[in-house]
């Protein structure tokens, strides 16, 4: 194990490792941080030859120190798919998009749960709460069950119901509530305060984003060590963002790759911006976006705590952010099915709708490498696709197409 510490973005102050801890004393969420000297000495590309195809594989670059406390079912290392068709229609040839719908609890929220779970357990957590969307909610209400660590979740009565079941059957005290996530997060700040649980909120605790950062270490890993020229990422509390942006310095300092980065583009919807608003302004923090409303729920974060640190991202790698119409995603959403077969959630639709619209303004060139980042699986969102099949008799016959 080669954490080193635990530092704050914003304000320098650092703290030991391996105690349960929130924030730092500022208010801004804490980052691991490894010797990446002894790492270089001992951690080579070439050690990752042979090893499981999990995130564990880089359990160097990871914050768990027995591994006895690893709450594993088999996350990381989803598909890169390069996409073809499609991207051949729309003058991006070399488009990819790295696939977590097909991890499990369908989807990326695992990652972020295994890592966040495994080191809870580490630390002696019995009780975590967490406000959530849906999707993170149901992986830690997953990954909590074989930790032996209770889990109570808040979540929006509006957001999609799949997750709902998830919570359920896993175990955890599920409440909803009439509002939005920053709504579920002020309920759950009040009974963390009242009984001492674990706060897991987004941010909150510094391990999720580690588990995150994986995915930037696949798709180092995926190219070979040869970085694509864009990623695109759904944005709503960034720490997928966020995470793949720290994977890649690591690995800079690592010496695996280059410093040319990929230019990261935050994405979400026209219905819950502000870190576009934020963006487009030069500003290096958000501001609360009132009635936030879009398809892509899990997006829909109308205050990010780690605002600061998405938007540092997207200035430090020449990114960009950008928002899509709802009905833009939905059309998305259909495209990559019926040209890709593959069935996305909303908020990964909603990469594709930006990538299109960046290469409509020659923000992406056509000899890009694109990386779209399907978040989730669309079998979690049924409700995105209405359908009304003709109901057959027995014996009918079928008409000639
Ligand atoms: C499917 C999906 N995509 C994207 C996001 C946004 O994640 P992040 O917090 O990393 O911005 C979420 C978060 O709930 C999600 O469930
Ligand atoms: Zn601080």
């Amino acid at each position: 194990m080669y954490v080193s510490r635990l530092e704050c973005p914003k304000c320098g102050a650092t703290y030991e490792n391996g105690k349960v801890i929130q924030l730092c004393k500022c208010g801004s969420p804490l980052l691991v941080r490894y010797d990446l000297d002894q790492i270089k000495k001992t951690f080579q590309k070439k050690d990752l030859i042979g090893r499981r195809p999990d995130l564990w594989r880089y359990r160097e670059l990871l914050p768990i120190k027995n591994e006895g406390n690893i709450v594993c079912l088999g996350e990381g290392m989803t598909p890169l798919l390069l996409l073809k068709k499609l991207g051949k229609e729309i003058n991006i040839p070399n488009l990819y998009m790295k696939d977590e719908g097909i991890i499990p609890t369908g989807s990326f929220k695992a990652r972020g749960a295994a890592v966040g779970v495994s080191m809870a357990k580490e630390l002696g957590i019995k009780v975590l709460a967490m406000p959530t969307n849906g999707n993170a909610g149901a992986a830690w209400a997953m990954y909590c069950a074989p930790a032996g660590i209770k889990a109570v979740i808040v979540m929006p009565e509006s957001a999609p119901p799949i997750p709902r079941g998830e919570c359920a059957i896993a175990g955890a005290s599920l409440y909803l509530v009439k509002g939005l996530i920053s709504d579920a997060g002020k309920i759950v700040a009040t009974a963390v305060a009242d009984y001492g649980w674990f706060d897991a909120s987004t941010l909150k605790e510094p391990y999720r984003i580690e588990g995150k950062k994986t995915m930037g270490l696949e798709i180092a890993e995926q190219f070979d060590w040869a970085l694509p020229d864009v990623i695109l990422y759904p944005t709503g509390g960034g720490v997928g963002i966020i995470g793949i942006y720290k994977a890649l310095l690591e690995l800079v300092e690592l010496g695996w790759i280059h410093d040319k980065l990929p230019r990261l583009v935050a994405v979400q919807s026209t219905g819950c911006a502000p870190i576009v608003k934020a963006w487009e302004a030069k500003k290096t923090e958000s501001e609360f976006w009132k009635d936030a409303k879009t398809i892509a729920f899990s997006i829909t974060v109308p205050k990010a705590i780690g605002d600061f640190l998405v938007l540092d991202a997207i200035y430090k790698t020449n990114g960009c952010a950008v928002a899509v119409e709802d009905s833009e995603i939905l059309k998305a959403e259909e495209l990559l099915a019926s040209k890709e077969g593959t069935f996305v959630c909303p908020e990964g639709a909603a990469t594709l709708s930006a990538a299109i619209q960046l290469q409509k303004s020659g923000w992406i060139k056509p000899e890009d490498r694109v990386v779209l980042l399907n978040t989730g699986s669309g079998l979690k969102y049924p409700e995105t696709v209405q359908v009304k099949p003709t109901v057959l008799n027995p014996g009918d016959l079928l008409p000639q197409i």
